[in-house]
């Protein structure tokens, strides 16, 4: 899966405003993510997943600071993953579905802060980017 120049270009342009925000969209994510598909909760027993908490808000902002790494990287997002892909299939064992559930809610708080900036060019974009990174952090699983 390759991203052209324009999405690639595309991908970039929106970050620049999520990367001011990478707290608040990250705990959104997770937020929508535990909500809306309470079944990939069971990956954080250890966690309090409640609203407002504390590990919540900082997994979110490792999680968007990891998408922000794969931006800056965006010709070579297998090898800035390269160790959360390790981690996500030899350690954590995500079951490759959970990503598709991750990345459209990343998706909606993209849209929901960025309304006239989410374009269908840049849905499409940011849709074939996580696509991507969903690739690379499920590669070793099999
Ligand atoms: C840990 C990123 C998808 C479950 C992490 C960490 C990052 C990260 C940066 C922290 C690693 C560290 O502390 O060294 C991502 C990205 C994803 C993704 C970029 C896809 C866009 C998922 C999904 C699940 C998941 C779909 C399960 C529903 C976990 C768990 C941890 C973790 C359980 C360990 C949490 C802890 O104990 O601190 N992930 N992740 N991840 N991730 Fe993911």
């Amino acid at each position: 899966m390759t991203l052209t120049q324009a999405e690639k270009a595309a991908v970039v342009a929106i970050w620049g405003k999520i990367a001011a925000q990478v707290d608040a969209l990250g705990t959104e994510s997770l937020e929508r993510l535990f909500s809306s598909f309470p079944q990939t909760k069971t990956y954080f027993p250890h966690f309090d997943l409640s609203q407002g908490s504390a590990q919540l808000h900082d997994h979110g902002s490792k999680v968007l600071g990891a998408i922000g790494e794969a931006v800056k990287n965006i010709d070579n997002i297998t090898g800035a993953l390269a160790t959360l892909s390790e981690l996500h299939a030899y350690i954590l064992r995500v079951d490759p579905v959970n990503f598709k559930l991750l990345s459209h809610c990343i998706l909606c708080s993209v849209a929901a802060h960025f309304p006239s900036d989410f374009t269908p060019e840049v849905h499409a974009a940011w849709d074939k980017f996580l696509s991507k990174i969903t690739s690379v952090l499920t590669e070793k699983m099999f």
